[in-house]
């Protein structure tokens, strides 16, 4: 049964506005848009290691980017497998970093994470947690000024996006929190520098990308390199590597997720969700590192496009098929279906 998982940058979009060539089509043609194209609905979804906002806020931007209704089982961003995650800490203080503005919040709330605090929080608390930071009227419209944060054990931290994500600030507190004690902030607990020692609270980064494509004509930096300047910084001070779990394309936690919800997706349009989707579906992505290396190892069709970090040459992983665009992905996986 032919279904599509959708790399977002670098395959229908670059940055924040501009639409690749052939995305909107592509995408209305499998939403049975177009029956002189293709006369069913195939089951598709999103799937980006992007993300910083909440999924319901993002499915509205994406269908004023794409002239699409989207459905909630059609749209993975790199946390949103977090959902099946994070019931432990429900009801326990964590830290939720990256996002514009207070977003991150927001997304913690919609997956029922009642105590989520942001790293402008603790510069409400005490300006010199990091005092090269300084708190934005914006900011200090959201910042909560009403804890008193010796007090609060985090119980875990999250990294939900590099964007609106003070890297140097973020590296203070996170570094301070993983050496604390009992992850109270303002605490350091006695270690031998080099041992681990296996009392860090649980870091969680959901997305490993070091590079991305946006609509500047060298890709950017994304939060992997990020997370190799903190474990620089970590490894300096304690001399241990720095301990974290990581979400994300190439992991297959991202892939088991996102089959699940492409059949509840299948289900929403009267499919039978039951049916076997192995060797399937077809993923148009740019990235090799993180796209290819995932649909390859998850047994996906790998499709790698041009439009994005793929510069040509032999890539890092070798994909099913190197096209040039989303359109070109799309139009091959349907002939190999003979659907068109
Ligand atoms: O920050 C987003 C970037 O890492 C890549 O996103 O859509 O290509 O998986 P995407
Ligand atoms: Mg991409």
């Amino acid at each position: 049964m032919a279904a599509f998982a959708f790399d977002i940058d670098g395959v229908l979009k670059h940055g924040k506005s501009h639409i690749l060539p052939g995305a909107n089509r592509v995408l209305n043609v499998l939403s049975g848009r177009t029956p002189e194209v293709l006369a069913q609905k195939v089951p598709f979804l999103l799937m980006t290691n992007g993300g910083g906002q909440t999924e319901d806020e993002r499915l509205k931007a994406l269908e004023g980017d794409f002239g699409v209704q989207f459905s909630k089982n059609q749209l993975v961003q790199s946390h949103t497998p977090l959902q099946d995650y994070v019931s432990e800490y429900r009801d326990k203080p964590v830290l939720v970093c990256g996002g514009e503005g207070d977003a991150a919040r927001s997304v913690a709330h919609s997956y029922g994470l009642k105590q989520a605090y942001l790293l402008q929080d603790l510069v409400a608390w005490r300006g010199n947690v990091w005092d090269r930071y300084h708190l934005t009227a914006a900011e200090e419209s959201f910042v909560r000024r009403d804890i008193d944060f010796s007090n609060i054990p985090f119980s875990a931290i999250f990294v939900i996006h590099d964007a609106g994500l003070d890297w140097a600030l973020a590296t203070q507190v996170i570094t301070e929190l993983l050496n604390s004690d009992g992850g109270r902030m303002g605490t350091q607990r006695q270690r031998k520098k080099g041992v681990p020692d296996g009392k860090e609270i649980p870091l969680i980064l959901t997305n490993p990308d070091f590079i991305w494509p946006t609509d500047y004509p060298v890709p950017r930096f994304g939060m992997g390199a990020f997370r190799t300047g903190l474990d620089a910084v970590y490894k300096e001070l304690t001399g241990c590597d720095l301990p974290y779990t990581q979400f994300g394309k190439p992991h297959t936690t991202t892939y088991k997720f996102a089959e699940s919800m492409l059949r509840r997706h299948l289900a929403d349009i009267g499919g039978n969700p039951a049916d076997p989707l192995s060797g399937e579906p077809a993923d148009p992505a740019d990235n090799p590192a993180s796209d290819i290396a995932g649909a390859n190892a998850y047994g996906w069709v790998s499709l790698l496009v041009r439009t994005g970090v793929y510069a040509g040459g032999e890539p890092a992983h070798r994909p099913t098929q190197i096209v040039d665009n989303v359109e070109d992905g799309v139009m091959w996986a349907l002939k190999r279906e003979g659907l068109v």
